[in-house]
C-alpha cells in the first residue's frame, strides 16, 4: 500500500515539462544531475555517456545550427521558425550522446540503452531537486550535421537533448493516478511459452 511520504514519491510523481524558465540548474545542483547521470548502467563498464551542456550564449549559436541543418533538410518555415526559438527559451540544454565502440563484444544497443538511462537518472534527479525538463528527439537529433557540431561522429550518436530549466507551472496531478497509467495493460506474470499452443 502506498502511503505519503513515500521514498518512492520523487518517482512517481516526476512528469516532463517543455513549458520551462530560469533558474536552471547550475553548480553544485546541476554537478549532482550531471553525477546521477552517470550512475546509469552500464555494461562492461564502457562508460559511453556523453553529456553536451548548452547555456548562456552559445544557445544563440546552438539555435543558428539547428536552424541551417533544418534548411538543409528542407523543412518546412513554420518548423524552422520553431527550431529556432526552441534554445532560446530553454534555460539549459543538454544534449545527451553516447560513444559508440562499434564491434565490441557488448552490443551497441546496449551502450545506446546505457545512454538511455543516464538521460533519465537526469530527468529524476533534477525533479528531485525541483527544477523540470523534458527529452525531446526530433529530427535534429538523428542529423548528421548536428551530431557532428556537438562532437558526435558515426556510429557515436545522440540519443536526444534534454530541456531543462524550471517548470512555469507544475501539473497538479503530477503524483495521482489520473498521470500514471493502467499497470494491468502493461504487466503479465508469466508462467510459460506464450504464443500458438
Ligand atoms: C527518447 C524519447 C524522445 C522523445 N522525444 C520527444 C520529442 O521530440 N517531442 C516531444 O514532444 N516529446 C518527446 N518525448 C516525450 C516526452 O519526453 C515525455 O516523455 C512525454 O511528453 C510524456 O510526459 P511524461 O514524461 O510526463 O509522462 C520523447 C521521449 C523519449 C523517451
Amino acid at each position: 500500500m502506498h502511503t505519503s511520504p513515500h521514498p518512492l514519491d520523487p518517482l512517481l510523481s516526476r512528469q516532463s515539462s517543455n513549458a520551462l524558465e530560469d533558474p536552471a540548474p547550475e553548480g553544485a545542483d546541476l554537478d549532482l544531475i550531471l553525477d546521477a547521470g552517470l550512475r546509469a548502467p552500464d555494461h562492461g563498464r564502457l562508460r559511453p555517456w556523453r553529456f553536451v551542456l548548452i547555456r548562456g550564449e552559445a544557445r544563440l549559436a546552438f539555435s543558428d545550427c539547428l536552424v541551417a541543418a533544418a534548411r538543409d533538410r528542407q523543412a518546412p518555415q513554420a518548423q524552422i521558425d520553431r527550431i529556432r526559438a526552441w534554445p532560446l527559451r530553454t534555460p539549459l540544454l543538454i544534449g545527451i550522446g553516447a560513444q559508440i565502440r562499434a564491434g565490441h563484444p557488448i552490443p551497441e544497443i546496449e551502450q545506446m540503452l546505457s545512454a538511455g538511462a543516464a538521460a533519465m537518472n537526469m530527468l529524476n534527479a533534477l525533479h528531485m531537486l525541483g527544477y523540470a525538463g523534458m527529452w525531446v528527439t526530433g529530427a535534429n537529433t538523428y542529423d548528421p550535421t548536428v551530431n557532428a557540431a556537438l562532437g558526435f561522429e558515426a556510429p557515436s550518436r545522440l540519443v536526444g537533448f534534454l530541456a531543462v530549466g524550471t517548470a512555469k507551472a507544475p501539473s497538479p496531478d503530477a503524483a495521482g493516478p489520473a498521470a500514471r497509467p493502467d499497470r494491468l495493460a502493461h504487466v503479465v506474470d508469466w508462467s510459460g511459452p506464450l504464443g500458438a499452443s
